[in-house]
């Protein structure tokens, strides 16, 4: 297993290119299912979750050609609609099968993911938006089975206690594509990963309105083609350099990068005290003065990213004054919290929120992380630490930052990658 070092207490500047957007890759990818044609999907990053979708495509049949950023599938001969544990347990991602799989073959069998370290991970509302399309669905096994002999359209509110669903809405979309009718989904998620599949399930001939609203309206059609697509930016990534920037009085920017996509970060980080300028479709992120305390709460979009949230709490550690961090996506997600403190950070949590005293100064140390974007915050706090800070079970990283120490090396960060004996 490898781990990361990092020596802290340099200032990174230069260019940056951003990948393309994990969470819109992989149900782009489920939704190649949709055609017996074949897709060609670009700017895919080069992360483990990737591989995984690969993986899982070619074991459910399907022809693969992945070659850099590129997916070509042709999944016209798949048999089996059945994705086995072994697979799915791996990346929670792959739940985003259920609807075009069953939309394709009227049946579809997909391992229930189960939770994982953020917190609950329930699928109760892609469950209750393919059964109001018509299916029966049973939990067996382990598996969440769904059957169909047609699907039909309707009216579905897809909210629950935490606001939108991102794959849920995803799920529905791919399923009512195919369905009889027309499909009305209420409080729909509004990410840029969500328009970013409708836009190529559109491009596939599907009829999509409202994409980007809490109302999306589905006319349902015969037949999808195979396109070629590209996928947007990876608004995460792009996130995390623009707060690595920020943390250590960086000048960095970031080529082809829209900010629209990132506009609670944008005003909280300007509120900051983060210099942030958009020109040419370039974005340059640098910090002049002595950032102040701000107060963050997260939101389905356009409200501040969780997917953020850590790494913000990485900066905050290091801004004088008291900062509040709630957290209303998934109010557990706060596993960084006692490594960031081993670093010498300050914070304390109260149920969903975390009290964030700005310090000084954070000191390097073996931290461990716990989930992706857990791991992306240590890093970051590894960049402003005094001296040298290993960061272990890199495999959290892997899976959705494409060669983030090469990235951060051309930017003039000490980092590396070793391998971890201990
Ligand atoms: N929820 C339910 N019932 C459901 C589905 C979700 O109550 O049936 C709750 C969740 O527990 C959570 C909230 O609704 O409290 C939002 O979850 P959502 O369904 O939107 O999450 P997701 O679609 O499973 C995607 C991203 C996550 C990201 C969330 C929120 C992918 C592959 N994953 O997950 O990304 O945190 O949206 O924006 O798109 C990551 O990349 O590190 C990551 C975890």
């Amino acid at each position: 297993m490898d781990k990361i070092v990092i020596q802290g207490g340099n200032r990174i500047e230069g260019i940056v290119e951003v990948s393309g957007a994990k969470n819109a890759s992989l149900p782009i990818l489920a939704a190649t299912t949709l055609t017996k044609e074949k897709c060609v999907i670009k700017n895919v990053p080069q992360v483990a979750d990737i591989f995984t979708m690969v993986k899982i495509l070619k074991s459910l049949g399907a022809k693969v050609q992945h070659s850099g950023h590129t997916v070509e599938v042709d999944t016209s001969n798949i048999k089996t609609p059945v994705l086995s544990y072994k697979l799915v347990s791996t990346m929670r991602g792959s739940i985003c099968f259920l609807g075009p799989l069953l939309a394709r073959f009227g049946r579809a069998e997909v391992s229930f993911p189960g939770g994982c370290v953020i917190g609950p991970r329930p699928i109760d509302l892609h469950i209750k938006g393919i059964r109001s399309l018509g299916a029966e669905v049973r939990l067996e096994h382990g598996y969440v089975v769904a059957n169909a002999k047609e699907l039909k359209g309707t009216r579905i509110y897809l909210g629950g206690a935490y606001g939108s669903s991102v794959l849920g809405t995803g799920n529905i979309m791919m399923a009512a594509v195919l369905a009889k009718g027309k499909t009305i989904i209420e409080n729909a998620a509004c990410e840029p990963e969500v328009v970013d599949l409708g836009n190529f399930l559109k491009k596939m001939g599907a009829k999509i309105e409202g994409l980007g609203s809490p109302s999306i309206e589905i006319e349902g059609v015969k037949k999808l083609s195979g396109v070629t697509y590209s996928i947007i930016p990876d608004r995460i990534e792009a996130g995390t350099y623009i707060m690595a920037s920020a943390m250590t009085k960086g000048d960095v920017t970031l080529k082809n990068f829209n900010l629209n996509m990132l506009g609670a970060m944008q005003d909280k980080l300007r509120e900051a005290g983060v210099s942030i300028h958009e020109k040419n479709g370039h974005v340059r992120v640098r910090r002049e003065k002595v950032l102040k305390a701000v107060s963050v709460t997260t939101l389905p979009y356009p409200g501040f990213p969780t997917d953020l949230q850590a790494q913000m709490m990485a900066l905050l550690c290091i801004v004088p004054g008291i900062s509040v961090i709630t957290e209303k996506i998934y109010p557990e997600r706060f596993m960084h919290v006692s490594e960031l403190n081993r670093m010498g950070a300050s914070i304390m949590l109260e149920g969903p929120s975390a009290i964030v005293s700005g310090t000084k100064r954070l000191s390097g140390a073996p931290v461990m992380a716990s989930d992706l974007r857990a791991s992306a915050a240590l890093v970051l706090a590894g960049l402003v630490a005094e001296g040298d800070t290993e960061v272990s079970r890199v495999y959290h990283l892997d899976r959705g930052y494409e060669n983030l120490v090469g990235k951060l090396q051309n930017l003039g960060a000490k980092i590396r990658r070793e391998k971890d004996i201990r």
